[in-house]
C-alpha cells in the first residue's frame, strides 16, 4: 500500500517537473502557463490512489499515467473556456482570453496529443488495456461536451439526460482515472470495474458540486467567474432541478436580458433568488452525498481492508467537501 501522504508529495513532483517542448513559444507557453497554474489534480492523485492500494511503490508507467490524464483534463479545459466564454479559469485568466481562440484551439490540440504520449509509457503489459479505456473515455468526454452545448438552446432538459451528459462529460475521466490505476497495478478485473464505478458516481457528484458552485461558491476561493452557467443558459443540475418544481418562476429569471455588466448581475440575482427560495441549493447539496454514498458502495463492494477502504473514503469526502 501506498500513504497518502507520498501521493501529495509525488504529485507535487511530477507537475512541478513536468517537461514539454520549448518551441514555438506561442504553441507551448499556454501549456506550461495552466499547468503552472496547477489545478486540484484530483484525476492523477485518483489514479494514484487506486495504484497504490495494490502496490508499495510507484513504478510500471504509472506516473505518467497519472501525467497524462491531468495534461489530457487540461486540454478539455482549455477548448471548454472557448466553449462557455470563461474570462477566468484557476484563478487566473483563461487561455483564450490571455492570447487568442485560435491560440487556446492549437495549443489545446497538442495537448492533447501529448497526453497519448505519456500514456504510451506504461508497462507493455497494461499498455492495450490503458490506451483502451483512455480512447473510449475521451471520445465520450467529447459526446458529452456535444450533449452540453446542445442543451443550451433545449428549452427544457430532463433529469435523466443532464445526468447521461454528466457522466459523458466529467464522470468518465474520474472513472477512468480509478480504473487506470488498477489497470497498471495489474488488479483483478473485478476490482478494476468497482473501481470505475466509484470514479464514475463520484464524478457526477463532482459536476453537481461544479454547477453548485457556479453559482453559490466564491469567486475567488472557486477560482472560476461565478453565474457563467445562468447566462449560458447550461442546463445545469439547479436549473433542471428548478424547472420540475417551478418552471414558470425560474423560466421568468432566465428569460431576464444579459449582455451588460449591469444585466448580467440582475439576471444572475434573480435566478439565485428563485433558486434559494425553491431550496435547489439544499437539493444540490443531498445529491451530492447520494452520489457520494453510491460511490462508496461500488468501494464497499470490492473486498479491500478497512483502512485500504478509508483511504478511497477520505478520497471521496475531500472530493466533494470541496469549495473550488
Ligand atoms: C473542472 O475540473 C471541470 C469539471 C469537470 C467540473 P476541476 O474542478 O477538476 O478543475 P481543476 O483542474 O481543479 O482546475
Ligand atoms: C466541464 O464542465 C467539463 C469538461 C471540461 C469536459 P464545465 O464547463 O462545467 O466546467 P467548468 O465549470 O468550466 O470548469
Ligand atoms: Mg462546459
Ligand atoms: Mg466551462
Ligand atoms: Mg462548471
Amino acid at each position: 500500500m501506498i500513504k497518502e501522504s507520498a501521493i501529495e508529495q509525488t504529485l507535487a513532483r511530477i507537475f512541478d517537473n513536468i517537461e514539454f517542448t520549448a518551441e514555438p513559444k506561442g504553441l507551448y507557453d499556454p501549456l506550461r502557463y495552466m499547468i503552472g497554474i496547477g489545478g486540484k489534480r484530483i484525476r492523477p492523485r485518483l489514479c494514484l490512489t487506486t495504484y497504490g492500494l495494490y502496490k508499495d511503490e510507484f513504478a510500471d508507467g504509472i506516473l505518467d499515467a497519472a501525467a497524462a490524464l491531468e495534461v489530457f483534463h487540461t486540454f478539455t479545459l482549455i477548448h471548454d473556456d472557448i466553449m462557455d466564454k470563461a474570462p477566468m479559469r484557476r484563478g487566473q485568466a483563461t487561455v483564450w482570453k490571455k492570447w487568442e481562440a485560435n491560440t487556446a484551439i492549437l495549443s489545446g490540440d497538442v495537448m492533447d496529443i501529448d497526453s497519448y504520449a505519456r500514456l504510451a509509457k506504461v508497462a507493455p503489459s497494461a499498455l492495450p488495456a490503458a490506451l483502451a479505456l483512455f480512447n473510449a473515455t475521451a471520445a465520450q468526454v467529447c459526446e458529452g461536451q456535444q450533449y452540453d452545448m446542445e442543451f443550451e438552446s433545449c428549452p427544457k432538459v430532463e433529469m435523466a439526460d443532464y445526468m447521461k451528459m454528466i457522466g459523458l462529460k466529467t464522470g468518465v475521466l474520474i472513472a477512468c482515472a480509478a480504473k487506470m490505476g488498477a489497470i497498471v497495478a495489474g488488479a483483478p478485473q473485478k476490482d478494476a470495474d468497482l473501481l470505475y464505478k466509484y470514479g464514475y458516481d463520484l464524478g457526477l457528484a463532482f459536476q453537481i458540486a461544479d454547477d453548485y458552485l457556479d453559482t453559490f461558491g466564491d469567486a475567488k476561493t472557486f477560482g472560476k467567474a461565478i453565474g457563467g452557467d445562468i447566462l449560458n443558459d447550461k442546463k445545469t443540475w439547479l436549473l433542471t432541478k428548478a424547472m420540475e418544481k417551478d418552471a414558470d418562476a425560474v423560466g421568468r429569471a432566465m428569460a431576464l436580458p444579459s449582455g451588460t455588466p449591469e444585466r448580467d448581475k440582475a439576471k444572475i440575482d434573480a435566478v439565485t433568488t428563485v433558486y434559494r427560495d425553491l431550496g435547489i441549493d439544499e437539493d444540490a447539496k443531498y445529491e451530492i452525498l447520494k452520489y457520494t454514498q453510491k460511490a462508496m458502495e461500488h468501494a464497499g463492494a470490492i473486498g479491500l481492508t478497512r483502512v485500504e477502504t478509508e483511504i478511497l473514503a477520505r478520497y471521496a469526502d475531500k472530493l466533494v467537501g470541496r469549495t473550488k
